[in-house]
């Protein structure tokens, strides 16, 4: 009954399983081996994008901080929603890896950007005394739990073409997005511009595993010698490569969003018939910010269930599905709050 984060599930079996295989004898080092060779494969291929680069890491922000540090002078500006993970939970890793570059908010609802804002923020070309417009940073699933549509993509992108600038996205909860807009993973990448995205897995099933794909070959000259540099170059990549390589197997990736979407969607039709009860955001993927009367989310928590309280004290909580939540939960939560809302 703990709805925390995608992050407090476990291992796809699938995957733990073919950890275990990976661990049968001896492999080369450093993605020198045939999971590792197999993974690049399969990822060029399911994103259509045969000259694509692939670099494993192990955590999203060191994947969202590299993916950066390839596409901006440490004299440059990165531009972000003020609420998003490069912003405010990286603890400055994409300053650190970027060797000093600025992040810079940039506002929208529901943590989107707005192409005006984006537009007006982008400024000091050419002057010496300001950081140098470099790069773009998009989050898909947002922070919110909300999606940009192709169409609100295709305007950041035409904008940073217009300026200049290279696109990265945060795909954290890229499955989960692909899952929604039922898209093929190009056209919600290099096909809308997108430069470099970091193709998370962690939180959809994977124990450690995400991928940079570089969709601009320029920009992955140098990152093998960054990710060395910031220590992210693993002597037993296999055991990266194991995982990636049971997460697109059968379409595992697909199937572990596909439920995690299906129990946010319940939860929100469950939730959303009680009255008093507010959506802070639309529930487009697996998360879900939900208010309630506190008197309901004391009770909810002393019944057992587990939630992040988005405010202190307020009636904002955070919910999020996963591969294994259990259905039965969502209906004991949906059962639970009801009956506390009276
Ligand atoms: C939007 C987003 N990006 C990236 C990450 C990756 O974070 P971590 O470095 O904890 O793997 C997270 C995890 O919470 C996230 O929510």
């Amino acid at each position: 009954m703990n709805f925390c984060s995608d992050n407090v599930s476990g291992v796809s079996p699938e995957i733990l399983s073919a950890l275990t295989t990976a661990n049968n004898g001896p492999a080369m080092p450093y993605g020198a081996d045939e999971v590792t060779e197999r993974v690049v494969a399969a990822l060029r291929a399911l994103f259509d994008a045969p000259a694509a680069e692939v670099v494993l890491m192990s955590t999203g922000s060191s994947a969202n901080a590299l993916a950066l540090a390839t596409m901006t002078p440490p004299f440059g500006a990165v531009y972000c929603h003020p609420e998003s993970h490069v912003n405010v939970d990286e603890c400055g890793a994409p300053e650190f890896y970027t060797g000093g570059a600025k992040l810079v908010p940039v506002e929208g609802q529901h943590a989107k950007m707005s192409v005006e804002a984006l537009e007006s923020a982008i400024t000091g070309a050419g002057v010496v005394h300001h950081v140098q417009p470099a790069a773009v940073s998009v989050t898909q699933v947002t922070e919110a739990g909300t999606l940009y549509t192709l169409e609100e993509l295709r305007a950041i992108s035409d904008i940073c073409k217009r300026h200049g600038l290279k696109l990265h996205m945060d795909g954290a909860r890229f499955a989960n997005a692909i899952e929604t807009l039922e898209c093929t993973p190009a056209a919600c990448s290099h096909e809308l511009g997108v430069d470099a995205l970091s193709f998370g897995a962690t939180k959809n099933g994977a124990m450690c595993a995400e991928a940079i794909l570089f969709f601009d070959p320029a920009l992955a000259q140098e990152a093998g010698y960054r990710r060395k540099r910031a220590g992210h170059l693993f002597s037993k990549m296999r055991f990266l490569s194991a995982q990636f390589d049971a997460y697109l197997t059968d379409d595992l990736w697909r199937r572990n969003a596909r439920h995690a979407n299906a129990m946010a969607a319940r939860l929100a039709a469950g939730l959303g018939a009680i009255p008093d009860v507010e959506f802070a955001s639309p529930v487009e993927a697996n998360e879900l910010f939900v208010r309630l009367p506190v008197p309901v989310i004391e009770g909810l928590l002393e019944a057992g269930f587990l939630f992040y309280r988005w405010e202190p004290e307020g009636t904002l909580i955070r919910m999020v599905t996963a591969f294994d939540t259990a259905a039965a939960d969502v209906e004991a939560f949906i059962e639970a709050a009801q009956r506390l809302a009276g």
